[in-house]
């Protein structure tokens, strides 16, 4: 892809620690992202991965560390230069976030009224392009509250695609989706990775998603990376007897946990256990994160 070098990560993130107040939410985060990869960051609720996705984009700054976007330091650029790389990924975020008082193919021009000098001819032409690439091309004059929620997910990621972006951002894709449609953005998701050959980052907790379309998985929890590996690895630890598991060190044993779904394994002993608070993180601000459960179901 133009502007891609094959060999270098498109998304760089090194040491990156976030801190809110006294509250340590990511605590030295190493990830590359490589071109074309579809990266799945999994985790519980609250385990940070949203935050770590808005670094990513540059919304909010890390407290520590550097977070390299295609080469170029995204803390150390000015606002001309982050508006400019903004210009180059797309973002789907939890709810779709449409405006609702503009039709869907409004939806998917706006970015190109806002960031382009094109005619509002090519504009259509554009619009109708990335409607038909997420099959919505017949919906494009119907307005927000007239679509279902799978659509809306659909038009947000057509708006997502205005720009051609290099780099594609979802987080939780499939959130408040029924199983089918879920699936159904799952292939989306696919099929727009092999045809564009766009970079993604996905954030999600739901399994059956992830593992249908990472090509790479992060394992997070508590603001740690604890794995970064291929999908063959992480179905590898999922599949393996317990027998085996059993003699796994807690990191791994406790992805597997996650997995799975287990209702016992270490994320269940952590919950119960107040020594682990003090041990991790210290007593008093920190143990904000110890109550969050870590553990959701996923559509298993
Ligand atoms: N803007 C913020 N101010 C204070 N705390 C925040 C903020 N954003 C997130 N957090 C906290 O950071 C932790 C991780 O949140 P988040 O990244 O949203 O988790 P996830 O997306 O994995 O569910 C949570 O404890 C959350 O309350
Ligand atoms: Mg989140």
């Amino acid at each position: 892809m133009a502007g891609v070098e094959h060999d270098k990560p498109v998304i760089r993130c090194r040491s990156v620690v976030k801190r809110f107040g006294a509250q340590t939410v990511l605590r030295g985060f190493d990830l590359d992202v490589m071109p074309g990869e579809t990266m799945v960051i999994m985790g519980g609720s609250g385990s940070g991965k949203s935050t770590s996705l808005r670094m990513m984009i540059g919304s909010i700054p890390p407290t520590e560390g550097s977070i390299e976007l295609l080469g170029r330091d995204i803390c150390r650029m000015d606002e001309d230069e982050l508006n400019e790389t903004r210009k180059q990924f797309g973002i789907l975020f939890q709810s779709g976030a449409l405006f609702n008082s503009m039709t869907v193919g409004e939806n998917v021009a706006l970015p190109l009224h806002e960031h382009t000098d094109l005619d509002p001819e090519i504009i259509d032409i554009q619009v109708k392009i990335k409607l038909e690439l997420v099959g919505l091309r017949e919906h494009a004059d119907k307005y927000p509250a007239q679509i279902s929620g799978g659509m809306k997910k659909r038009a947000g990621l057509a708006r997502a695609l205005a720009l051609d972006p290099k780099i594609l951002f979802y987080d939780e894709p499939s959130a408040g989706l029924d199983p089918v449609t879920s699936a159904q953005i799952d292939q989306l998701i696919i099929a727009l990775s092999k045809q564009l050959g766009v970079t993604s980052v996905v954030v999600t907790h739901e399994m059956d998603s992830a593992f249908t379309i990472a090509d790479r998985m992060a394992m997070i929890d508590h603001g740690r990376i604890l794995k970064v590996e291929s999908r063959a690895w992480f179905e590898h630890l999922r599949d393996e007897p317990d027998e085996l598991a059993k003699t796994r060190d807690e990191d791994v044993r406790l992805i597997r946990q996650f997995l799975r779904g287990d209702a016992d394994g270490p994320i269940t002993a952590r919950q119960s256990s107040e020594a682990y608070g003090e041990a991790l993180f210290g007593p008093a601000p920190d143990r904000g994160l110890l109550p969050t459960p870590s553990l959701e179901p996923t559509r298993r």
